[in-house]
């Protein structure tokens, strides 16, 4: 190190990374003052010679320390302590989980949450730190109305590599979330006359935004294929289905039906909304790919989402329009005002492009697979009296499917009292008494909560009973 700093010396034959040792000392030093605020550290090259190592590993400490909030980069005068506690980030590992995820208000095993404490927080930190330093404007001005351009560039290529749809970036819209893509497609999609053929049960928006636009909703009930499909000629012109993975029922549409409706949307020149919003979750097997990309019609919008796969709180989804209907989205998307902050944007495009999203996306699939797995074990084991499980390996969701005597709604209201977030599969649905059960979310809660929340769920269906 330089005069000016105390010595350290890295040790070469430790098994943690020269880089990372260079990270810890000034880390300790800018936290003990020993490297003021303001401070100016050591060129690169000079520190390298000193400490006898290459450049890059200088380079790489310094960049690490600056996406952490230690440091400052400035073109033309180096590296400077930042002022301590205005943007520091954890300095190890992932962020140390709170001891009970109730005690800040979430409930356990909600539906549809990811599990925040997954973020990747360093990763994330050194890509909006890169663009902070590179091209600074990209973030705040860089962002089309339809989206940041490298972002549907990016996106082109992951539904391309990964769901089989071969999309140029200007048929990608980058909107605030899968909900927000489906109100869109909605609005500019269905017809003032014809109906909505909507999943019974379904994601429960999709019902809203289309009596909200005073649309006619035509049920499509479920059979082991998949959902119904619309007979040619009887005014439906739209349908909103989830083929991969069935909300909240699970389960994959089978290939026959899919073409099905391929067909369907062919005859009576009609579109295929699929909300593919959780689709990078599958488990077992190859993935199945999406409803667009074998659709030869160009009939069928696809929607997508990051929520799930990165965090809720970052609202970012996207549609991939058929070319015959990207102008139409356009308009629509510019007749509701885009609300996907543009901020973000040019960060996740750096995100996909370096393949961080990847990296994070192995790890969370690890992660949740087990948790899924260990959910529907635990439930076969300690549920069978009062319910069933099918197991789609996929998805962040399993039902449990309870008997008949047993109401759903009475179940979740009091397991909601009891901080268990689990929703009632009748809610789901428009026909009386056709289900009965509890959607539990497989992903937001290690195995400890899990365990801990099927306790309380399991308390709160013997006194409901
Ligand atoms: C079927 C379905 N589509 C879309 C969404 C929402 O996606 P986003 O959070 O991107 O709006 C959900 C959320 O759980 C869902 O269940």
């Amino acid at each position: 190190m330089p005069s000016d700093l105390p010595a350290f010396t890295p040790d070469r034959r430790s098994d943690v990374p020269i880089f990372e040792q260079i990270c810890t000392a000034l880390r300790s030093r800018i936290r003990s003052g020993a490297l003021a605020t303001g401070a100016r550290l050591p060129a690169t090259r000079a520190l390298a010679g000193d400490l006898g190592v290459a450049r890059a590993t200088v380079v790489t400490a310094y960049e690490q320390l600056v996406a952490e909030g230690y440091l400052m980069a400035r073109r033309g005068s180096g590296y400077t302590v930042c002022a301590m506690g205005e943007v520091e980030l954890p300095a190890k590992g992932t962020p140390t989980p709170p001891a009970d995820l109730s005690e800040r208000g979430d409930l356990l095993l909600e539906a549809g949450q990811p599990d925040m404490r997954l973020f990747p927080h360093r990763a994330w930190a050194k890509a909006v730190a890169r663009l902070c330093r590179t091209r600074p404007e990209d973030m705040l001005m860089g962002c089309g109305r339809f989206g940041h351009p490298e972002l549907r560039q990016a996106i082109a290529a992951h539904v391309n590599d990964w769901r089989g749809i071969a999309a140029r970036p200007d048929q990608v819209l980058v909107t605030s979330g899968a909900t927000e893509a489906l109100d869109i497609c909605l609005s500019a999609l269905a017809s003032n006359t014809g109906a909505v053929g909507v999943e019974d049960p379904g994601y429960p928006p999709i019902r809203r935004f289309a009596q909200a636009q005073g649309r006619r909703i035509r049920d499509l009930a479920l059979d082991s294929q998949g959902a119904e499909v619309p007979t040619t000629g009887d005014g439906t012109d739209v349908v909103v289905l989830t083929p991969s993975h069935q909300y909240p029922l699970g389960g994959a549409m089978s290939a026959g039906r899919r073409q099905e409706f391929v067909r369907w949307a062919a005859q009576s020149q009609g579109w295929i909304i699929e909300d593919d919003y959780d689709s990078e979750f599958r488990y077992a097997g190859r993935p199945i790919p999406a409803l667009a990309g074998v659709d030869g019609q160009g009939r069928t919008v696809y929607i997508g989402s990051f929520s799930k796969i990165f965090s809720n709180s970052l609202r970012m989804g996207y549609i991939v329009a058929p070319e015959a209907l990207v102008e139409r989205l356009v308009r629509a998307m510019r007749r509701k005002g885009a609300r996907a902050s543009a901020m973000p944007q040019a960060a996740l495009a750096e995100f996909m492009q370096h393949g961080e999203f990847y990296r994070h996306l192995r790890r969370v699939r690890r992660i949740y697979a087990e948790r899924h797995r260990t959910l529907i074990a635990r439930l076969r084991s300690d549920f069978s009296d009062v319910g069933h499980v099918e197991d789609y390996q996929a998805g962040m969701q399993v039902v449990l499917h309870l008997r008949p005597e047993i109401c759903d709604q009475t179940v979740t209201t009091a397991a909601r009292a009891a901080g268990v977030g689990a929703e009632a599969l009748s809610s789901y649905s428009r026909r009386a008494g056709a289900f009965n059960g509890v959607v539990l979310g497989a992903c937001l809660n290690d195995l400890d909560e899990q365990a801990e929340a099927l306790s309380r769920l399991r308390a709160t269906i013997s006194s409901t009973g």
